[in-house]
């Protein structure tokens, strides 16, 4: 069989086995967390090796393709979702587990925001924060700065509280189901970060351009090529608005990040 072939058939054996797990988790039957982890972590690898980026570059993109790609990114998010909720579940119990993929999520956020550092006297928002809000908890802990989540998903909410009660008590963290119209504090933000697995997110950081003050910062996350297989890609902005600063790549990482500020 050919390299490409065996991509292809590769592709096809995680869309069939990401369907299976939602399709579980949506009839309330027991997920095999286990099983799920290791999905996930399996997944990763597979987005990371590089490899893989070569079979990408000799794939036809076919209708056919185009929409087990579309369902491959949609599904293998969903499954994120599950298994953040999963984890801030299980927090604190014995045999509590931490997957690679958080590692790998882990390593991207120390260096997030590249040159340009959030300290202290920051204010962070998170546009996606999640049930288990490892970001928020990360930049609160280590930089002292004001950190803020938002989520659309009533459960993400009332799982990541629970897990800022439980980890970041001490810190200055909030999560709200709010958009970025309805937060107060939105004039004030210095940083604002989005998970890659927000689809909209280049309609919200349209948005953001008459909401926020003049020198916030943006970090995108991202995939493009064979990590679109897992994230939102990239898209072009109007240049009259917003610039790209800095584009930071990680090659072992499942995202890359891309900075904007506004045209000055
Ligand atoms: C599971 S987390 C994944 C975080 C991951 N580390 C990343 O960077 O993609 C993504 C969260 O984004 C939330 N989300 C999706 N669309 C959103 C939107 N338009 N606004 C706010 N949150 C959104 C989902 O509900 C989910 O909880």
């Amino acid at each position: 069989m050919k390299d490409v072939d065996l991509f292809l058939e590769n592709l096809h054996y995680f869309d069939k086995t990401f369907k299976l797990i939602i399709n579980q988790h949506s009839n309330q039957r027991k997920v095999e967390y286990i099983q799920l982890s290791d999905l996930i972590n399996n997944y990763s690898s597979f987005i990371t090796n590089r490899d893989n980026e070569k079979h990408w570059n000799h794939i036809k993109q076919s209708i056919e393709i185009i929409t087990l790609i579309e369902n491959l990114r949609n599904n293998s998010s969903i499954c994120i979702q599950i298994i953040e909720k999963y984890r801030a579940l299980v927090l604190g119990l014995e045999n509590e587990e931490i997957t690679d993929y958080f590692r790998n999520i882990e390593d991207c956020i120390e260096k997030e925001f590249g040159d340009f550092q959030i300290n202290s006297q920051s204010k962070v928002l998170m546009v996606g924060s999640g049930a288990f809000p490892l970001t928020l908890l990360m930049v609160a802990e280590r930089t002292g700065a004001d950190v803020f989540g938002i989520d659309i998903d009533d459960e993400a909410i009332r799982l990541g509280r629970h897990v800022v009660n439980k980890l970041g008590r001490h810190l200055s963290i909030q999560i709200e189901k709010k958009t970025v119209e309805e937060l107060t504090v939105i004039k004030q933000i210095s940083h604002i970060i989005f998970s890659s697995t927000v689809s909209n997110k280049y309609d919200i950081l349209e948005q953001l351009y008459d909401l926020t003050n003049e020198d916030v910062l943006i970090a995108m996350r991202y995939g493009n090529g064979v990590k679109s297989l897992f994230n939102y890609p990239m898209q072009k902005v109007d240049e009259t608005k917003w610039h790209i600063v800095e584009e930071i790549i990680h090659p072992q990482s499942v995202f890359d990040v891309i900075l904007y500020q506004k045209v000055p």
